[in-house]
């Protein structure tokens, strides 16, 4: 479907549950224990209810959506359902190599996995726990079970981590694997002042050998933009929404775990699909409704806190 502003709106990120298994410093989230929110069953109803309004791609997230034992019940739901081309999944990767096989099985065919760091220490530092190994051996998983699109997220933040810039290029340099440099957003005290963002455009001034890909504009309509060398075998990518917005090609929109529709990233606006869940036209009406008032940009800037966390929300 088209919203207000002539965006094609055709791609679903659905938030299975808030809960996680790791407690990230930019995220603000924390390991809070509470209820996944909507079944399986719902998941399914309400993103049937999208695909009849245009929508072809869904990406599961949370939360840690691997924390959800029924994850691929849910998948499998997904992949049934008329319209829908392809399903991604964004991960921690702390599960992933015990899930990997079942999820390909599932219908998943895009695997986004979040790494900022090689090192040990940091990885704890970040997340809290000593956990890198599972999320390396998630990632070595991944290539073995083979996902057509295998892609990892890093998220630097300035005196953290940001001198893991080189050894997350030398995984795409390395492997058949897109590394993507995600900036900072002002989701947590730690994002807020802006003082922490590592930009893109900084990151890649770092690697001077990278060229940029034609491909990222035209054959998918994406938010990072790529680059590559020859010696590459995996791409380098760069998401910017904080130094360099890119609304104006948005096409997504966001369900979060308790059934709440949210049109933008960065703008608190919610609509409610709960108290229309056993209606149908009721849910096809109130999901026009919200793609129609997704904004024209998001708001966040230095100092924005949002209403909701990125636990609740998955990127
Ligand atoms: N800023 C930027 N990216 C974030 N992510 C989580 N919190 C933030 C933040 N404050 C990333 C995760 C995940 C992706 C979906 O969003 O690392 O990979």
């Amino acid at each position: 479907m088209i919203d207000s502003y002539g965006r094609k709106i055709n791609y679903l990120r659905v938030s299975v549950t808030k809960r996680c298994n790791l407690n990230c410093s930019y995220c603000g989230a924390g390991t809070e224990k509470c209820e996944d929110g909507l079944t399986a069953a719902q998941i399914e109803k309400i993103v049937r209810a999208f695909a009849v309004n245009g929508i072809t791609k869904v990406r599961l997230t949370g939360g840690e959506p691997l924390v959800r034992s029924d994850i691929c019940e849910i998948a499998k739901r997904i992949s049934g359902i008329e319209g829908i081309k392809k399903i991604a999944l964004t991960t921690n990767g702390i599960r992933l190599a015990e899930y990997a096989k079942a999820l390909k099985a599932a219908g998943i065919s895009a695997v986004n996995v979040s790494l900022d760091t090689t090192d040990r220490e940091q990885f704890r530092a970040i997340t809290g726990y000593d956990m890198l190994h599972k999320v390396l051996e998630g990632i070595d998983e991944c290539e073995r079970v083979g996902f057509p699109s295998l892609r990892l997220n890093a998220v630097l933040v300035k005196g953290r981590n940001d001198d893991q810039a080189e050894k997350l290029v030398d995984i795409a340099r390395n492997r058949k694997i897109d590394v993507r440099f995600i900036e900072l957003m002002p989701f947590s005290s730690e994002g807020e002042d802006g003082k922490h963002i590592v930009t893109g455009k900084e990151i890649l001034s770092r690697f001077p050998f990278l060229e940029p890909l034609n491909e990222s504009s035209a054959s998918e309509k994406n938010v990072a933009k790529y680059y590559g060398a020859e010696s590459f075998i995996g791409r380098v990518g760069f998401i910017s929404p904080v130094s360099e917005k890119f609304c104006k090609d948005c096409n997504r929109i966001r369900l979060l775990s308790d059934g709440k529709i949210k049109p933008c990233l960065g703008n608190d606006t919610v609509f409610d699909l709960m108290p229309y869940i056993d209606d149908e036209n009721m849910l096809n009406e109130k999901i026009r409704q919200a793609i129609l008032s997704k904004p024209m940009e998001h708001t966040f800037s230095c100092g924005y806190a949002a209403s909701h966390g990125m636990n609740e929300i998955g990127g």
